[in-house]
């Protein structure tokens, strides 16, 4: 069986606070719950598109300690490859600590640990996946010399999810993977403006991430659901409008840009005869569900 999605990419324990709003600078606020969960935007991808049935694999860097060890075990309890995943001795598990608000809302902050220690040679390493695999996915939690390695030496559809946002992203960041996904606050960030708040908006930042150098560019607009282009044609914009989810439906959207990623690779992979304004609305879907449960990869859902 030919692997579908290889996940290039960070693996984080989440740390979770709900409490009814965000904290403002210098406020200490009371929340009502608590709870940690395996998430990293690699690893959250990677369990994404496993649970859909995608064969998959993880190529990323853990701590040695007990983190590290819990988080080694979930993943081969989500059937993902982990011959590449390494707990390196010294080093401590990446965490993150997300406070979630009644509205789902999130800020997050992470410390990245051993995620710092990927490198070019686990490209090498592991060059027996990237031969096989349908799809590749980056984000930009581990060093970004390594993703600009992992996409150069990949020849299928690689994807580029820049997040966390980076103004000045060196170039073949955009020019390299076959679709560059972001969310509007990322694309605003690299592209230089101060917001994108409108499908219009959008849609100009589709066309200059493309005049930058991108081949295919989508920009998920949350509840919105998406808007995507591409080179061969900048002006032919396409909204895919997401299902509704009712507002009082919505516990907790951390993890869910993770989830649509994850969908839109395992679709890539798997429907390859699919248009991507399909993939696309797979993906939403897939999203919506998750920001109706709390946490990441536990409220993704399965195929
Ligand atoms: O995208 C959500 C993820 O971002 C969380 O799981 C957290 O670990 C941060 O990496
Ligand atoms: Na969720």
């Amino acid at each position: 069986e030919p692997l579908d999605v290889l996940v290039f990419g960070s693996a984080i324990i989440d740390f979770i606070c709900y409490a009814p709003r965000l904290p403002k600078p210098g406020e200490t606020l009371h929340g009502h719950k608590f709870q940690t969960g395996f998430g990293g935007k690699g690893a959250n991808q990677c369990v994404a598109a496993a649970r859909l049935g995608s064969k998959t694999a993880l190529i990323a860097k853990l701590g040695a300690d007990s983190f590290g060890t819990n988080y080694m075990n979930q993943l081969r309890a989500e059937h993902i490859n982990v011959e590449h995943v390494q707990q390196i001795p010294g080093q401590t598990t990446g965490v993150a600590q997300i406070a979630v608000s009644a509205g789902g809302e999130n800020n997050i902050i992470i410390v990245v640990g051993a995620n710092n220690l990927l490198s070019a040679n686990d490209v090498a390493s592991a060059s027996q996946l990237f031969a096989q695999a349908k799809v590749l996915v980056c984000q930009l939690e581990t060093p970004i010399e390594a993703t600009l390695c992992a996409l150069r030496e990949f020849r299928g559809i690689s994807i580029l999810n820049a997040a966390p946002a980076l103004a000045q992203l060196p170039v073949d960041l955009l020019r390299l993977p076959t679709i560059l996904c972001v969310n509007e606050t990322e694309a605003a960030l690299i592209i230089g403006v101060k917001s994108i708040k409108s499908i219009n908006e959008a849609n100009a930042a589709l066309k200059c991430l493309i005049e930058l150098g991108a081949n295919t560019v989508i920009i998920t607009l949350g509840k919105l659901g998406a808007v995507c282009a591409s080179k061969a044609d900048p002006m032919a914009y396409e909204l895919v409008p997401a299902p509704i989810v009712p507002s009082d439906l919505v516990v907790d959207t951390t993890g869910a840009g993770d989830a649509f990623i994850g969908a839109l690779a395992h679709n890539l992979a798997r429907y390859p005869a699919k248009e991507l304004s399909a993939h696309i609305l797979a993906a939403c879907t897939v999203a919506s569900k998750s920001v109706q449960l709390p946490g990441t990869q536990s409220s993704f859902p399965y195929d």
